[in-house]
């Protein structure tokens, strides 16, 4: 009987010691598992003579219990104390700055050209591509403007070898439209697009820019088509209330060709210093296509007729949102880009 004592206080002594779930679970082993203590005592029972043993049977049991019961308070302890532990280990610091992903905005030339293709596919344009590697053929040549020509030198030009450059106006994509058309009408398409010119960077200059040209050939098309049409381009740009006028001008590939002005949207056409006191800015060059042009394409300008204009979009860009420096468009400020964004 002193046995079984002396084993159930020294069982409940080392549960009281035990520092961490491990030693307990050793503990428990030694005591309670199949070659345990308590176990060993239950064996002894068989030797005893046979009125003792009720007794000694429900001492053990009663010892068992005891440090089985004990057992389990000591692991609750020793899981909750380990659970804190866990937690105190793992903190995160939640009042910490987050690591701000910013988004980017819609450049102010792309929203221009994005405006512009609307407004163009709502009257039934298609909007076309072309190569910005071009071949002197559809830049120069076919858009009537054959080597030796003076009008060259209207457009210093980037060349990578004598028959390929950097396109210097988008009328290269109107040509390559024309060829791929086969003589066949209604034409009626815009080509957006950048284009590259061999000028020393300054405030109105840039060796790399954008202009969108627009095409329309068919069955008596006239210059009051091209008036209607850029007329209503304006005051979709620049406002309602806006009014063009045409100038007489000079482009090898249209005949008539004109410089076309919009009525200056900051004074209504009374004069200021954007419009120089004129009342008009100039936006755009413009004109019949020229026959010539027609006739190398495969089109009988008896039978039909188109009107072309090639618009930069820096310019309508810097008028409409009053910037002054064309460099700002490719120098990628984002304090510059940032004041564009639509979703502020
Ligand atoms: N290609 C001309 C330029 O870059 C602009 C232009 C003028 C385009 C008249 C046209 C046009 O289509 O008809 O200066």
């Amino acid at each position: 009987m002193d046995k079984i004592l002396t084993v159930q206080h020294e069982a409940l002594a080392a549960i009281e010691n035990a520092a961490d779930l491990e030693t307990l679970n050793n503990v428990r082993i030694q005591y309670l598992g199949k070659k345990g203590s308590i176990q060993a005592l239950m064996s002894e029972m068989k030797s005893l003579p046979k009125e003792e043993k009720p007794a000694f049977g429900q001492k053990v049991n009663v010892c068992k219990q005891e440090v089985t019961e004990a057992l389990e308070a000591r692991q609750a302890v020793l899981q909750e104390g380990a659970l804190a532990e866990q937690l105190v280990r793992e903190k995160i610091d939640i009042t910490l700055p987050g690591d701000v992903k910013e988004l980017g905005t819609t450049h102010p030339l792309l929203m221009i050209q994005q405006e512009l293709e609307d407004l163009f596919l709502g009257m039934g344009y298609k909007v076309a591509e072309g190569p910005e590697v071009e071949q002197d053929y559809y830049n120069f040549e076919l858009a009537n403007i054959p080597k030796d020509h003076p009008a060259r030198d209207m457009q210093d030009t980037f060349y990578i070898d004598p028959n390929t450059l950097l396109r210097t106006h988008t009328t290269a994509m109107q040509m390559r439209e024309l060829e791929k058309a086969e003589g066949k009408t209604p034409i009626k398409l815009i080509c957006p697009g950048k284009v590259y010119r061999r000028d020393d960077d300054d405030a109105t200059h840039s060796h790399q820019f954008m202009q969108c040209e627009g095409l329309v050939v068919g069955e008596h098309i006239t210059l009051a088509d091209l008036k209607g049409t850029l007329e209503f381009m304006a005051n979709r740009m620049f406002g309602e209330g806006r009014t063009i006028r045409f100038r007489p001008s000079y482009f090898p590939f249209t005949e008539p060709s004109v410089e076309v002005d919009v009525s200056c949207p900051f004074c209504n056409g009374k004069g200021c210093s954007v419009c120089k006191g004129s009342g008009w800015i100039e936006i755009l060059g413009a004109g019949m296509v020229h026959p010539h042009v027609l006739e190398m394409n495969g089109f009988d300008p008896e039978k039909c007729t188109g009107f072309a204009f090639g618009v930069g979009l820096e310019r309508v860009a810097m008028l409409k949102y009053g910037i002054d420096d064309i460099r700002n468009f490719y120098t990628n400020d984002a304090r510059f880009l940032k004041m564009f964004d639509r979703f502020d």
